[in-house]
């Protein structure tokens, strides 16, 4: 602001007076100067010039210095209330959103400081509402991978990578990951997107130390800001971080599922309030994904429990096959053990076991419980029951697997089986393991129309089928096992 000493020392210019000066100088150059020399006129004027004429002259030159005086204050005060509106209309255009251009004042007085606050005023609420708008569309495409992850995704794992490698592509973060709790009440590392390398997807984590330790007592938010030069300060923490870790507690009905995790943030070096927002939102999804998980899977298993029932159920419809499936689960286990096979495979080849016969629920009775050899149309419907046993797992996608090996229960390994004919590796290893089981019970069991073969009478069938009908390399394992 221009001190009163500046004023006095400068030489006075339109450029240089102040808003309240201005509307002196309007006053004067409008009312003083006028009603003075209107003074001067009526009563000084008179008695100095006695010449008319001369009177005339002067009379007319203070009515040119009138108007001019008048016109002088009316410009001045036209100045001052163009520059006023301007700072109103673009604060009305800035309310309203638009665009509009900054506002150029010259006169170095209040008004010019005015404008200049205004400007800046202008220029932060554009930097605020760009940097509002950024972290929207970056909130807008997390959500959205999220989103779409979710409606995609079958496997939790998977979901749970495509949100770390979203959050940590979105936040820009150095790492990002997340951890959960299985089924033993361990805490575990599901998924993480980052650089350090010796952190692998499943390890165990500590649920008492460090900054996941902290959230999880906490089960609240926890915001760690580290000084860089303090290594040690690192301290308890697997997740390494080099100025900030920034936790959420992952809850589903306030129940703790796990924790979500962010370090150090690329864009900003302080993790703010609207970072923990963001963190406590995806959190929330993730829990969501979790109970879904859960959901769906306690529906799945009650619905496999309740087939495998069923199985039971139609197993007891047939006297000759009693105890079968209890045996054929036993079989392939034995088999299973043997080979080098994933734990995955290893519950298919239990549930084919229990479940393959399963279609038999659509077999009549009369094909079912027959005491003789099935006619060859009977015996095309009896076939049904792979493919009847395959379509009522079919809805579960968990099962698709299981419903693949119900389904070619009975192809044979030369391609003389059914529904579809499939040779060799065609054929799903856990069918292939489950046709040496079943036939080697239906050998060794009575059937109305044949006695049941000793134990070396079947493993002699057995052999005479490897390569034929059965894995040579399957029927070595299950004559070594039986
Ligand atoms: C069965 O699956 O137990 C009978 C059908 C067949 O032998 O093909
Ligand atoms: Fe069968």
């Amino acid at each position: 602001m221009r001190t009163g000493k500046t004023f006095l020392n400068k030489k006075i210019s339109l450029e240089d007076i102040g808003l309240y000066d201005k509307m002196i100088f309007a006053f004067v150059f409008m009312f003083v100067i006028p009603m003075l020399l209107t003074l001067y006129l009526i009563f000084l004027a008179p008695r100095l010039i006695d010449n008319k004429d001369s009177l005339l002259t002067h009379i007319r030159i203070i009515i040119v210095w009138m108007t001019a005086c008048g016109l002088l204050g009316y410009l001045f005060i036209r100045r001052t209330i163009k520059t006023l509106v301007a700072i109103i209309k673009q604060a009305e255009e800035l309310s309203l959103g638009s665009n509009g251009q900054r506002i150029d004042v010259a006169w170095n007085d209040e008004l010019k400081a005015l404008a200049r606050s205004f400007n800046k005023i202008k220029s932060d609420l554009e930097t605020k509402i760009k940097e509002l708008q950024y972290s929207r569309s970056l909130t807008r495409e997390l959500f959205q991978r999220m989103g779409h992850a979710m409606t995609s995704s079958q496997k939790m794992e998977a979901l749970l990578n495509i949100i770390v490698h979203g959050m940590r592509k979105v936040l820009e973060t150095q790492s990002t990951f997340i951890a959960l709790y299985d089924n033993d009440n361990k805490l575990y590392l599901k998924a993480y997107a980052g650089s350090q390398k010796d952190l692998r997807g499943n390890m165990m984590l500590s649920d008492v130390k460090g900054a996941i330790g902290r959230t999880i007592l906490n089960l609240g938010p926890i915001i760690i800001k580290k000084n860089p030069a303090d290594k040690a300060e690192q301290g308890e923490d697997i997740i390494h971080y080099e100025t900030n870790i920034v936790c959420v507690p992952i809850l589903v009905k306030d129940k703790l599922k796990g924790v979500l995790g962010a370090t150090d943030k690329a864009g900003i070096q302080n993790v703010d309030k609207e970072d923990i927002f963001l963190l406590e939102n995806v959190a929330s999804q993730i829990a969501i994904c979790v109970e879904n998980m859960e959901l769906s899977k306690d529906i799945e298993e009650t619905y496999y429990n309740t087939l495998v029932m069923l199985a039971r159920i139609v197993e007891a419809r047939d006297p000759y096959s009693a105890g079968h499936l209890e045996r054929v689960s036993s079989y392939v286990e034995m088999v299973a053990e043997k080979l080098d096979i994933d734990d995955e495979t290893k519950k298919i080849l239990t549930g084919g076991a229990l479940l393959h016969d399963l279609g038999k629920v659509g077999i009549e009775d009369t094909i079912l419980k027959k005491e003789g050899v099935l006619t060859p149309q009977e015996y095309e419907m009896m076939k049904q029951h792979s493919i009847i046993g395959e379509n009522i797992l079919k809805p579960l996608r968990s099962m698709s697997k299981l419903s693949s090996v119900v389904r070619h229960h009975h192809e044979m390994y030369d391609g003389t089986g059914y529904p579809n004919g499939l040779k060799g590796e065609e054929i799903p290893l856990a069918a292939r393991i489950l046709t040496v089981a079943d036939i080697y019970d239906a050998i060794t069991t009575d059937r109305p129309y044949r006695k049941a073969m000793s134990r070396e009478e079947a493993i002699k069938t057995l052999i005479s089928y490897a390569g034929n009908k059965l894995d040579p390399k399957l029927v070595e394992i299950f004559t070594n096992v039986i």
